[in-house]
């Protein structure tokens, strides 16, 4: 297994949409394991998705198992996720392993049902509330090369990316202000 490079904004293959996975084989399974690798070695991130890491198949990573007031599923992988039913909003601050050291405030559905595959290719039904919800959602947007500053002000996302741009050079990034718990995803 092997942690990977993460792309970061304003990456501009982070915009690409990823295709569907056709064969669950040994390299799929491989590239599953370096994926959940490179989550776990993220700070604290409770989500990625395949792209993040330059790979562009429909598949994502969800753990909130770790953190409290989250309601059953703590660990999921979904391979060609489709949310097939959604109610409800909910207000959360999150963060990106792709836009780090940024957390901002993103309107999401409070809960969410999703078809999707498993690591073995079998059906699954995931039934979600709140932040495991709301992790499938921003994991989901991912796939179709949506990051979540795309629901911003266009003057907040440009304030964004100029701080990526200047921390990419800087290689320093703050987290002074953040108040709570964000999640990373
Ligand atoms: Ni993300």
């Amino acid at each position: 297994m092997a942690v990977l490079d993460i792309l970061t904004y304003p990456d501009e293959r982070l915009r690409q949409a990823s295709d569907r996975v056709q064969r669950f084989d040994v390299a799929l399974q491989a590239r599953i394991d370096d994926l959940e690798e490179t989550r776990k070695a993220g700070p604290g991130a409770v989500g990625i998705a395949a792209p993040q890491v330059g790979w562009f198949e429909r598949v994502i990573i969800v753990d909130v198992s770790g953190r409290k007031k989250t309601r059953s599923h703590g660990h999921l992988i979904l391979v060609n996720p489709e949310i097939t039913e959604w109610d409800g909003f909910a207000m959360g601050r999150e963060g990106c392993l792709s836009v780090p050291g940024i957390y901002e405030s993103v309107r999401r559905f409070q809960h969410v049902r999703v078809s999707s595959l498993d690591r073995d290719g079998n059906e699954t039904e995931v039934e979600a509330f709140g932040l495991l919800a709301v992790c499938i959602q921003h994991e989901m947007d991912h796939l179709d090369g949506k990051l979540f500053v795309d629901y911003l002000s266009e003057l907040k996302r440009q304030r964004i990316r100029k701080k990526m741009e200047k921390g990419r050079r800087d290689t320093a990034t703050s987290r002074s202000g953040v108040s709570g718990t964000p999640s990373i995803i």
